[in-house]
């Protein structure tokens, strides 16, 4: 018997293998959960985000996946998405939104001071406004309730140099985090943060100083390391299970305990 049997939900982020929407599931798939499937479709790519998406999908054991393209900055994409979940399923019990971006020249180290315009309403638009778009689409899907998960970052309430623009939208994303768990909570739907330990991904990749990071995580952590993606995979299941039926509105870190140290 899995946490997670008889429940079904969409899964946003998977780039490849080492998203950590792969690694989250990977660990809902494990506890007996079905995932439904999306990945960015970029008009110029020529399907290679698609091709990736899918093979890592294929990692995970799954056959013959639901998979959908969506740009989750575009509304029609979205309401694409959520109308074919309901015509093929009627309803679903979660949502996992892991996805972010911010143009990589407002991520470098000391820069922040010089962020755009463009770049800060895109930063917020796809990193945060996202989760209320998700939401409010969520409400019609979850006529039992249901619960969402996004993925936070350190970087979202304490200055990371070089974190920047995408720390702004952190703090966004995590307060949106509460005001939605406020407003569902009348419809039985949980919506809770994930704050993780830096982890290499594309996205990762994209931040500056990132090796410094990884090097400050492992000196200063409680348990003296980083995290896996399993870790923050099994937090995951634990959220969208009746495990956390009581928990909502809340940032849990996976950071083996860096952001309780001060010093
Ligand atoms: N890697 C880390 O160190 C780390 C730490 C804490 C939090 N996070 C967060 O985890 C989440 C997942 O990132 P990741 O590190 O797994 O990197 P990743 O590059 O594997 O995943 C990012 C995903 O965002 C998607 N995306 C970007 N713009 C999109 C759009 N407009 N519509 C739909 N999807 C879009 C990408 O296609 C990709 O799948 C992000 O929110 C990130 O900020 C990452």
């Amino acid at each position: 018997m899995g946490l997670l049997d008889n429940k079904r939900g969409l899964i946003f982020g998977i780039a490849n293998d080492r998203s950590y929407a792969w690694y989250i599931a990977q660990s809902l798939i494990a506890q007996g959960a079905e995932c439904l499937f999306t990945h960015l479709y970029l008009p110029d790519d020529k399907g290679k985000m698609e091709r990736r998406c899918r093979k890592a999908i294929e990692e995970l054991g799954v056959e013959d996946p639901w998979l959908v393209p969506c740009d989750a900055s575009k509304d029609e994409d979205l309401d694409a998405t959520f109308d074919k979940a309901k015509a093929d399923f009627g309803k679903i019990d979660f949502v996992v939104h892991s996805i972010a971006f911010a143009h990589r020249e407002a991520l470098k180290m000391g820069e922040f001071h010089r962020t755009t315009r463009d770049q800060w309403t895109q930063a917020l638009d796809v990193s945060a406004y996202t989760l209320v778009a998700m939401a409010q689409r969520s409400v019609d899907l979850m006529p039992d309730g249901g619960a969402l998960i996004n993925m936070s970052y350190y970087g979202g309430e304490k200055v990371i140099p070089g974190y920047n623009v995408m720390g702004i939208a952190k703090a966004a994303l995590e307060h949106s985090t509460r005001y939605l768990a406020f407003e569902l909570g009348e419809n039985n739907i949980r919506v809770n943060s994930i704050s993780g330990g830096p982890l290499r991904t594309l996205a990762a990749s994209a931040v500056g100083g990132i090796s410094e990071m990884f090097e400050h995580q492992q000196r200063k952590a409680a348990l003296r390391r980083n995290i896996t993606g399993e870790e923050v995979g099994n937090t995951a299941a634990y959220l969208l299970s009746d495990l956390s039926s009581g928990v909502t509105g809340e940032t849990i870190h996976v950071d083996a305990g860096f952001s309780i140290v001060g010093l």
